[in-house]
């Protein structure tokens, strides 16, 4: 007899690491279902997509729907039209989708509409920011759902505030932790992530180096905030060399703001999207991570790395209140005051939330196996 299809859903760069370690559990012979892979193609650039599925070990996906980019609504609606056809020839059991981003929402909503049981992984994470796309994303794929996994226990307050049932919902951990801990042993190292660069001895030295990442629409979008922010980098890298690998929307913004000349300091190592083992390597090692990312919030927690967000808000509180995160928006002094916090004491120091322990997506496929 031929075993329950569950479809599972990736679309962007943070999906993959989540759903890697679930399909991982899946594909076990002795597991009861049989996974089938959706790529929505939300993110298609080969550094923003395939060296994650290579380096990951994530099998190819059964199906891309090759969606791309484009306005919310498009993007949305593209892949709504394109994910409906492959749940009729598939008749999966369920659908398991993770995160938070476009590609979550418009596949648990043709999958409810179908009367196909939804399974969020990630569920219950709240900024209370509806300005942020991925908190609409959040609250509506939560809503619709039928079983929900969290990854901090304070997240079933936040889902029975908004009348989520708490029989649907299961506390397992984090599965971004699971794959960041099978793979830290195999980090590359970023004397070869640098090798290319000229001056790349000033980032290897024992003073060591900061990393930064930034992508977030509120931060890149619009030119006073990016100016600022990059401000603040600059000045930032006279005391700690930094490395910048840059997301594509904000390359663009910074080509389109004209804002390159501030990143033109022997100083700063601008660098194109990492792949995940370049970039846990660079992060494990970093003396300071600024980020506007929420996986990068808690990696930093898990490694005991200090990290400063630059968000005026978090949906991933444990990473403050247990972790290394220290949330500062993009006030100027913020940043400076954190960062010189962790440059001269080390920051505030951390512990590993409960449960953050590698084996979340065994528990998630443990819950699966009696709920269906
Ligand atoms: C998306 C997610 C965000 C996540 C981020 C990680 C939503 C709402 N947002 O944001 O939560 O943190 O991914 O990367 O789903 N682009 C490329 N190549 C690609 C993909 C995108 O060049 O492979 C460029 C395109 O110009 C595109 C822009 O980046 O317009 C933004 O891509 P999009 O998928 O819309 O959102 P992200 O900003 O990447």
């Amino acid at each position: 007899m031929s075993k329950p299809k569950i479809v599972c859903v990736v679309g962007a760069r943070p999906n993959f690491m989540k759903i890697a370690p679930i399909m991982a559990q899946l594909k076990k012979p002795e597991c009861k279902f049989e996974p089938y892979l959706v790529h929505t193609g939300q993110h298609y650039d080969a550094e923003m997509k395939h060296s994650f599925f290579d380096q990951l070990g994530i099998p190819e996906p059964d199906v891309d729907l090759g969606v791309g980019s484009g306005s919310h609504a498009v993007q949305t609606a593209e892949v709504m039209k394109r994910f409906e056809p492959v749940l009729d020839g598939q008749k999966p059991a369920a659908i398991l989708v993770v995160g938070d981003v476009n590609s979550t929402i418009a596949c648990a909503l043709v999958a409810v509409k179908k009367d196909i049981p939804v399974i969020h992984v990630e569920a219950g994470l709240r900024s209370y920011d509806r300005k942020m796309p991925e908190e609409i994303n959040r609250v509506l794929t939560d809503q619709i759902s039928d079983l929900l996994f969290i990854t901090e226990r304070h997240a079933r307050d936040n889902l029975a505030r908004e009348g989520i049932a708490t029989d649907g919902v299961h506390f397992v951990g984090n599965v971004m932790i699971d794959t960041l801990l099978n793979h830290v042993k195999r980090a590359v190292p970023v004397a070869e992530t640098l090798a290319a660069v000229e001056n790349k001895e000033q980032f290897l030295s024992d003073s060591g180096f900061a990393l930064l990442t930034m992508h977030r629409p509120s931060n890149v979008d619009n030119q006073e905030t990016l100016e600022r922010l990059l401000n603040v980098v600059r000045e930032t890298s006279e005391r700690v060399p930094v490395i910048f690998p840059i997301h594509p929307r904000t390359a663009s913004m910074i080509d389109q703001f004209s804002l390159a000349g501030l990143l033109d300091t022997p100083r700063i190592c601008r660098l194109g999207p990492l792949g995940y083992l370049d970039l846990l390597g660079a992060m494990s090692k970093a003396r300071l991570v600024l980020t506007d990312s929420g996986g990068i919030q808690e990696e930093t927690t898990a490694l005991g790395v200090p990290c400063v967000t630059l968000r005026e808000n978090t949906e991933r509180p444990i990473t403050v209140t247990e972790g290394t995160n220290t949330i500062v928006g993009t006030d100027v002094d913020k940043i400076r005051s954190a960062v010189s916090e962790v440059l001269s004491n080390g920051g505030k120091g951390g512990c590993v939330p409960e449960y953050w322990d590698g084996r979340a997506a065994e528990r998630i496929v443990a819950v699966l196996e009696e709920k269906f």
